[in-house]
């Protein structure tokens, strides 16, 4: 018979953001989309956002968030046994982020991964990394949403520029003895896979002998917004239900930081009463696709410390279209 460790259970230990400290307002963005800062404002809730410099990388924003994270939970890379990175924007096909990762955080034999999920990403990690460490499989799991967007997103289109922005966010994950992360409830919608694409391909970059532009993001961005409110608020509301918790036993709401009227509609959808808190983090951050639920996480915290042990629901959503949520105990305080 095949042994196995059960009775183990999991728990989010502590969270870890970092923000490029270049901020960049909407006045800065504007005139090369022909757009202004009310529209912006009104539409989306953005009023400035966080660039990485030129030679910042992927990996030094991961680096600065995971270390942050693992000194709130009083660890050391040698604690850490697996390390997952959710990005789209790692410009290597091969070898992944995470194991440039470990080995620049010095423990280089981990166990080490990236997923691309886009911006449900970071929920996607935080379902398997409960699912490791419950089975066994691993301790403790570094997981890590980050992104610079900023090397993909065309400054001139009107549909992007405005939205994204670049950062880092880490939790890690152990065990606990008593069940802090709720069932993941993920899944797609592949056939509206084009509703967010990166394109033209890197072969169509390559072979094209006029020189076609470079593979930057894009999306028809009322198709995502119906999705998002619509479908992605049912499974918002199967995690919570999956958990066995009601909408009023929340403290924190804290949904992928795409705009705001999505989270706001999300949180009636879900029958989200006023007394839960919903992190709005998108406003000074804009979306930051994998990082963008680990940094509302981290910020959320900063400003309101009384929240750290409670209950949040994570959901996120992007590119696929994917999505994935979870009930989870917010980490307590460092
Ligand atoms: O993280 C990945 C997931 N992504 C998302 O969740 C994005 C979801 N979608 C959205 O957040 C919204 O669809 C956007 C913020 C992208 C756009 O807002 P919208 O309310 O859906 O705008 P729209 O495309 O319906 O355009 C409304 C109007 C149009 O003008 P008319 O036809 O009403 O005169 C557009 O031409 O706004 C105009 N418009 C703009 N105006 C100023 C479109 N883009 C801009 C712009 N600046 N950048």
């Amino acid at each position: 018979m095949i042994h196995v460790r059960t009775g183990t259970h999991s728990r989010i230990m502590s969270v870890g953001g970092y923000q490029p400290s270049r901020v960049v307002p909407n006045s800065e963005i504007v005139d090369r989309i022909d757009s202004t800062d009310e529209w912006i404002r009104q539409r989306t809730g953005i009023e400035e956002r966080r660039f990485a410099a030129p030679d910042e990388s992927v990996l030094d924003m991961a680096e600065a968030a995971c270390k942050q994270a693992l000194s709130r939970a009083k660890l050391t890379m040698a604690d850490i046994d697996t390390v997952i990175v959710a990005t789209i924007t790692y410009p290597f096909q091969a070898p992944s982020a995470a194991t440039a990762l470990i080995a620049r955080l010095g423990n280089p034999k981990a166990a080490a991964f990236d997923i691309n999920a886009a911006c449900a990403g970071f929920c996607y990690g935080v379902g398997m990394a409960s699912d490791f460490v419950r089975s066994g499989t691993s301790k403790h799991v570094l997981v890590v949403g980050v992104e610079k967007l900023t090397d993909f997103t065309d400054p001139d289109d009107r549909a992007t520029a405005f939205i994204f922005a670049d950062g880092a966010g880490a939790v890690v994950i152990g065990p606990s003895e008593t069940p802090q992360i709720g069932p993941t409830e993920w899944g797609s919608d592949a056939d509206s896979r084009d509703a967010i694409l990166m394109e033209p391909s890197w072969n169509e970059f390559r072979n094209d002998a006029q020189g076609i532009s470079w593979p930057n993001i894009a999306q028809q961005g009322q198709a995502v917004f119906r999705w998002a409110v619509y479908s992605v608020s049912k499974a918002a509301s199967r995690a919570l239900a999956a958990a066995g918790v009601r909408p009023d036993q929340l403290d924190a709401f804290i949904p992928h930081q795409a705009n705001v009227r999505i989270i706001e509609t999300m949180a009636k959808e879900i029958g989200i009463p006023d007394s839960v808190v919903i992190a709005q983090d998108i406003r000074t951050s804009g979306n930051t696709s994998a990082a963008s639920i680990p940094l509302a996480m981290a910020s959320l915290l900063e400003e309101r410390p009384d929240l750290h042990g409670g209950l949040a629901l994570l959901i996120g959503y992007g590119a696929g279209l994917v999505y994935a949520g979870q009930v989870v105990q917010l980490p307590p305080k460092p």
